[in-house]
């Protein structure tokens, strides 16, 4: 082997040596650095959960009343505390009912019995929009859709909501 050859082996060596721990060091910032940058993505979110909005069932008659509490958001690397409200009471079959209060017509927010004209019912001041007692929109008001109604549960005698869904889905 000449002494040529050799040294051209001896070159290359390196070069793949100092590539390869050059890559290795790379992965070993990159990695924590992606793994930071994407992690909040993908945990899962709580967004789903039911939750104790301090209500006892005991408390819940048939006529609304509304309910205001507040669920930790996590948008992202973002947490932050967002309130929400609902329009609960016991219906007819002596079943708890809980309804958004955001108008589906521009999302205002809409009051039990919020005009004195229209007792018994729902009623958005934005526009007029009206809904009877179950949530069904008033035809010939703006709304044109009934008020989605909260995923819930009862547990130790304690209302629990989640989600307001439209009518219809799951
Ligand atoms: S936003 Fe409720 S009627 Fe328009």
């Amino acid at each position: 082997m000449s002494e040529k050859k050799q040294q051209v082996s001896r070159r290359q060596f390196l070069n793949y040596t100092l590539t390869g721990v050059g890559g290795f060091m790379a992965a070993g910032m990159l990695v924590p650095m992606l793994r930071m940058a994407v992690d909040p993505v993908l945990q899962e979110s709580a967004a789903g959960d039911l939750v104790n909005v301090g209500l006892a069932v005991e408390d819940i008659t048939n006529e609304p009343q509304r309910v205001d509490w507040k669920i930790d958001q996590v948008d992202a690397w973002y947490e932050s505390k967002v309130g929400k409200s609902a329009w609960v009471y016991k219906n007819d079959n002596d079943e708890i009912v809980a309804l958004s209060p955001i108008c589906k017509h521009l999302g205002c927010v809409v009051s039990w019995e919020g005009s004195e004209q229209f007792p018994d019912q729902f009623y958005c001041p934005c526009h007029g929009g009206r809904y009877h007692k179950d949530g069904q929109n008033i035809p010939g008001t703006p709304p044109t859709a009934p008020l989605d109604v909260y995923e819930s549960k009862v547990e130790n005698g304690m209302l629990y909501l989640g989600m307001a869904h439209p009518r219809g889905e799951a």
